[in-house]
């Protein structure tokens, strides 16, 4: 059977390529976003014109509505929900934690009082790879403990995994989280690094490079992401949380020094302290992934960082 899958952030960056992707599977899709300005909403308009250029419903909203949210999954008979609008970023959730717990705790509970209410309503919804915190023990696997986030916002993806499994246990509601590592590629946000690592290199301003460079990440290809979504959402499991990371970590110099050759120019670098909230090392234990999503991420960052160079090209 077709599926009715309503895409939560679809005017963000994994949202809106999600929803581009089930929409050309043959699903019949439904976007909802507030469009909030923590980063540019212009942007945020243009992947949402894309998706209503191929005739998916955006709609304005904050997952804070719960009367519209629910009149807009009874309207459109809704099977499946991703969930992904939050608020993201760690630095941010030092200066504005309410909107982490607006958007990420009480958004949150509304989507599972939602999935309670219809529950034959499977949900995947976006975690991150943030839980695994202060864990020093690599690769992160989905078994590890994961009591020690280093960042409020990290605290609030725990806080969902949390919620969805007592929900499940309670409801029997299907809830499947996603640990998402590092996502990077066209239509991206520009509060991330490597869009922020791009912009200043094209205009000749120095870039921060945290931990004097000493820092590693297991960057993950939109694409690639996408697949491992997908594949949750059509497995429909009761109650799981999957890693979809690269598997592959990266030097922040060795990561510099793509992102200098996609650009062709060299970076100024201002080479400053640790930040709070910040964690040394992400590095994904896909196994997990890899058995039951046929999760294999094929994208290295020597073919995706230019995509993405090419990309913020055309766009500027
Ligand atoms: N990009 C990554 O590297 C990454 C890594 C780990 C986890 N995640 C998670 O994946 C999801 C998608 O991330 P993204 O990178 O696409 O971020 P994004 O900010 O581009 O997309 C999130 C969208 O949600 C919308 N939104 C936020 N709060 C809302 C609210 N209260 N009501 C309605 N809409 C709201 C925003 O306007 C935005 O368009 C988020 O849950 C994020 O925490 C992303």
């Amino acid at each position: 059977m077709k599926k009715r899958i309503l895409v939560t952030g679809a005017a963000g960056f994994i949202g809106c390529h999600l929803a581009r992707f089930l929409h050309k599977r043959g699903d019949y899709v439904v976007g909802y976003d507030n469009f909030n300005d923590y980063y540019s909403p212009q942007l945020k308009e243009s992947r949402a014109k894309q998706l209503q250029d191929l005739g998916i419903e955006v709609h304005l909203g904050d997952i804070c509505n719960e009367k519209l949210l629910n009149d807009v999954v009874e309207k459109h008979e809704i099977t499946h929900i991703a969930h992904l609008a939050a608020q993201p970023g760690v630095r941010y959730s030092l200066i504005n934690p309410q909107a982490y717990v607006k958007s990420n705790i009480e958004g949150f509970l509304n989507i599972l009082e939602l999935c309670r209410n219809r529950p034959t309503i499977k949900l995947t919804y976006a975690s991150s790879s943030s839980v695994y915190g202060l864990n020093d023990k690599t690769p992160f696997s989905e078994s590890d403990r994961t009591d020690n986030q280093a960042s409020l916002y990290g605290a609030t993806k725990k806080s969902n995994e949390q919620f969805a499994s007592t929900y499940h246990h309670l409801f029997g509601i299907s809830v499947t989280g996603l640990r998402y590592f590092t996502v990077y590629g066209p239509w991206g946000r520009p509060d991330m690094a490597y869009y922020s690592f791009v912009e200043a290199i094209l205009e000749g301003r120095p870039i921060e490079v945290y931990n004097h460079g000493k820092l590693k990440r297991d960057f993950t290809y939109i694409d690639d992401i996408i697949d491992g979504t997908v594949a949750a959402i059509d497995l429909e499991a009761d109650c799981e949380v999957f890693n979809l990371g690269n598997h592959r970590p990266v030097k922040l110099m060795d990561f510099l020094r793509i992102v200098e050759d996609s650009v062709g120019k060299k970076a100024k670098m201002e080479f400053l302290p640790m930040q709070p909230g910040d964690v040394f090392e992400t590095y994904a234990d896909i196994a997990h992934s890899q058995e039951k999503l046929g999760f294999f991420p094929k994208t290295t960052l020597e073919e995706g960082i230019p995509k993405f160079v090419e990309w913020y090209k055309q766009y500027l």
